[in-house]
């Protein structure tokens, strides 16, 4: 398939109720009882009758691939089941991140050593399937099929290969200009659509394994991705996220040229689309047309994830992320001098290999700058293929751990007073979830702060609500129902 032609999207809750905010159990049901026309006549199926299990790790780009990788599968013929004991193929989609996430493949592919020979497929994708490689097999003989997430479009024809009787069948190259385009999509989320714009990356930060393991940066054509948010509109999508590692690298490879504002304006203007969300945003590209765009335009959500990593420019420059503190600050106060409240949030890494205590103090201090709405840190962890593993000045997994707590209770106190400062205000926002135990409905606002609020209505999932701020935590708040149009 080209990767301007349309594909076709199955939204999971349209089949199974807008009840089920978790979408889990739908995956019994086959495409062809989800859409009429998900699978032209004729089309050979050879796994027909046969059952898949797919469990997902690591980032959104993973969770969204897996969904397209279901509908390969899906158009195959196979079944979705809920347990990899009822599967005939099992397939863990894997994170290489941090050692701690590559690890947990290889116990969960431990638990499955007594099946070999019994017949089941086992097939290991992503990120650790690119970084380990034929090492897998050696690891865990009873996996039959190893690929990388720039080898997916050749996934039908590798599975054919096992599905005859191929032992050690292999997808690893990432020299490639493909992006993973699909004719079905299984959409596991009901309320909000993850939509890939661009695959790769081609940044070379020194501690990441991404460009190792997703290959080089490629940009999806401006076409086929209005095509699929016009499609996601028609199942009655109202909330888009587009994906990259560097979603804000984005070049239309056609000769239409969008850049990424021009692109975020394009998808905001699809009749039925009221939210669109992007992730993640590298500051070295993080152009002041994208601040006027958010501020135009309401349908583009008032939050922007800026991952810093770090506040002292020293480590910046040992991470090679190509910016400094102070032009990293120059792009916040773009955000900030917005006339709508943008909310920020940001990546952290602690203990990178001869981070100083002044160096740490430098990102608390820079986190004060900034107020950030939401920060995720992570402690430092070396990876293969990267230069940072060579670094000196490695800093103890104890002192590690002593930032990291530090970091995240200042960023805690932080959001509390922030959350404070929000009651009595009202939120528009998209109802994604009830707890039944405390009565409440939850949702995100456009800025993703999540509210939970009660409600005299009994039928809110899918739909936007207002809801008056009445109680600030640290990570939500909590409100109640105000008549539409209060703000
Ligand atoms: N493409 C995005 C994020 C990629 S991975 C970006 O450029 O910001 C998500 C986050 O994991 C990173 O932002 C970084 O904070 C963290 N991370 C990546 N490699 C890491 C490593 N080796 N150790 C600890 N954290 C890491
Ligand atoms: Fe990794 Fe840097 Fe690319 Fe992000 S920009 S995926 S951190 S190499
Ligand atoms: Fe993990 Fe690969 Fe995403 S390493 S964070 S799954 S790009």
């Amino acid at each position: 398939m080209t990767s301007d032609q349309q594909t076709i999207d199955v939204r999971l809750d349209s089949l199974a109720g807008a009840d089920r905010p978790d979408a889990r159990g739908l995956g019994e049901l086959t495409v062809e009882q989800l859409s009429g026309r998900a699978i032209s006549p004729g089309r050979p199926q050879p796994g027909t009758g046969k059952s898949f299990f797919l469990e997902t790790f690591g980032c959104q780009m993973n969770v969204h691939d897996s969904e397209k990788v279901a509908g390969v599968l899906m158009e195959r013929g196979y079944r979705s089941v809920e347990r990899p004991d009822e599967a005939d193929i099992v397939f863990f989609n894997t994170c290489s991140i941090r050692e701690k996430a590559a690890q947990k493949v290889f116990s969960r592919l431990g638990v499955f050593r007594g099946a070999a020979g019994s017949g089941k497929i086992f097939g290991v994708l992503g990120c650790v399937a690119q970084q380990e490689g034929e090492e897998i097999f050696e690891r865990a003989p009873w996996v039959s099929l190893v690929c990388g997430s720039a080898s997916y479009r050749k996934l039908p024809e590798l599975l054919a290969r096992v599905e005859s009787g191929g032992r050690r069948v292999t997808g690893l190259r990432l020299d490639t200009e493909d992006t993973f385009e699909t004719e079905i999509t299984r959409r596991d989320n009901p309320f909000r659509a993850y939509l890939t714009i661009i695959e790769g990356c081609d940044k070379s930060c020194t501690y990441c394994v991404v460009p190792h393991t997703r290959g080089p940066e490629r940009s999806r054509a401006s076409a086929a991705i209005l095509a699929d948010v016009r499609g996601l509109a028609d199942l009655g999508y109202t909330e888009v996220q587009l994906l990259g590692q560097t979603v804000n690298s984005y070049r239309d490879p056609t000769a239409r040229g969008l850049n990424f504002s021009d692109l975020l304006l394009a998808v905001a203007a699809v009749p039925g689309i009221r939210r669109v969300r992007f992730t993640t945003s590298h500051p070295m590209d993080f152009t002041r047309d994208i601040v006027s765009a958010i501020d135009s335009t309401p349908e583009l959500c008032d939050h922007v994830h800026l991952p810093v990593q770090s506040g002292s420019d020293r480590v910046l420059c040992a991470m090679r992320r190509t910016y400094s503190r102070d032009e990293y600050l120059e792009k916040v106060s773009w955000i900030r001098a917005a006339r709508r409240p943008i909310s920020i949030s940001t990546d952290i890494i602690v203990g990178f290999p001869g981070e100083s205590d002044e160096d740490f103090a430098d990102t608390l201090s820079l986190m004060e700058t900034v107020g950030y709405d939401g920060v995720f840190a992570f402690k430092y962890s070396p990876r293969p293929n990267t230069d940072a593993q060579f670094m000196p000045g490695a800093i103890p997994d104890e002192e590690q751990s002593r930032r990291l707590a530090l970091l995240q209770e200042r960023q805690r106190q932080a959001q509390i007073a922030r959350h404070e400062t929000l009651v009595g205000k009202v939120f528009e926002v998209l109802v994604d979830g009830r707890h039944e135990s405390r009565g409440q409905w939850a949702g995100r606002t456009s800025c993703n702060r999540i509210v939970n609020f009660t409600s005299s209505q009994t039928d809110l999932l899918g739909s936007y609500a207002y809801a008056r701020v009445t109680q600030a935590g640290p990570n939500s708040m909590i409100g109640e129902q105000v008549a539409l149009g209060i703000n």
